[in-house]
């Protein structure tokens, strides 16, 4: 770590609500330190009233950039200047560059989960997925896996009017890719090239969101959850020879997409995987 910080620290930060459990500090500023870079990243908690008196002092303070979460993805849209198309498209930024004063707003969930399925050596593209989950991340996943080419993507949601808003939305958006809103009989029953956790069943509790072994057939399985490591669905692919991954590659894949869009430099992406891992 740095130990001096002078008139010339550069500042980062995340602004969330809570944020104070955010990983993103350790891996941004192992980031810093390992590419020698001057830079400080914080966490900001930010009340939802409170977004754009944040952003103005994103502005006023020269802050050069910041990654956005729960429950500001949205909302902090119409206080930006700039916004990438594929941010626009999903309604929702996790990460602002400040470049002197103009706001420009990205989302690199969306590349961050893509990439981590590369661990599988899975390419959405012409292949069948079920989402569980219909809440802020399966909005990234889902236009993720649309704009890499899947033919046909099910979502199952505990709440199914969220679940069917969000299935015509993004048939307006995504018309070559089959959407449908389904009930857990349909996903037990449909052979399925990948099934996605973004539900946030698992991570609390030790609790699944489905029985596996109920299920007709799972080529990948992908859990957004990575704290604990391996959530009880995890567990049980691991034990039906199912192959899978945690959401730590998608967490490391964001973050790394998020400093190069900073800093126009590469991530070190080994240091800032290892800091991850030392934290769950
Ligand atoms: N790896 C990463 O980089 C990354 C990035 C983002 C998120 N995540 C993880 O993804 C998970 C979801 O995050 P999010 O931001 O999408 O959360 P969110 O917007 O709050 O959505 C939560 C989702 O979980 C469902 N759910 C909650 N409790 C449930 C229960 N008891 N039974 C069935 N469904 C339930 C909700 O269904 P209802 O609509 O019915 O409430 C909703 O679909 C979290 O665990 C988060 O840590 C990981």
């Amino acid at each position: 770590m740095t130990e001096i910080l002078s008139g010339r620290t550069r500042i980062y930060g995340i602004i969330g609500c809570p944020v104070e459990h955010s990983f993103s500090p350790l891996m941004q500023n192992v980031a810093f330190d390992a590419l020698k870079i001057d830079a400080r990243y914080l966490a900001f908690s930010v009340k939802p009233e409170q977004i754009q008196q944040a952003i103005a002092g994103i502005r006023a303070l020269n802050i050069h950039g910041v990654n956005v979460t729960v429950p500001h993805k949205s909302s902090v849209i119409s206080c930006l200047d700039e916004i990438s198309p594929l941010a626009r498209l999903i309604g929702a930024v996790n990460t602002i560059k400040n470049v002197r004063g103009r706001l420009i707003g990205t989302n690199t969930d969306v590349s961050g989960f893509i990439r981590s399925l590369e661990t599988l050596n899975f390419s959405p593209k012409h292949k069948s997925i079920a989402l569980l989950g219909a809440g802020g991340s399966a909005r990234a996943v889902l236009a993720g896996l649309a704009d890499a080419g899947a033919s046909c993507i099910f979502i199952h949601n505990r709440t199914v009017g969220r679940a069917e808003s969000l299935v015509t939305e993004f048939s307006q958006k995504f018309p070559d890719t089959q959407l449908k809103s389904v009930s857990v009989k349909t996903i037990l029953e449909t052979p399925l090239d990948l099934l996605v956790n973004t539900t946030t069943v698992g991570m609390e509790t030790d609790a699944s969101p489905l029985d596996l072994s109920q299920c007709r057939k799972i080529k990948h399985l992908a859990d957004l959850i990575y704290s604990p490591p391996q959530t009880r669905l995890l567990k049980q692919a691991e034990e039906l020879g199912i192959p899978a991954i945690n959401g730590m590659g998608m967490l490391l894949n964001q973050g790394c997409d998020a400093f190069t869009f900073w800093t126009g430099q590469p991530a070190p992406e080994t240091v800032m995987q290892e800091q991850l891992l030392n934290l769950v």
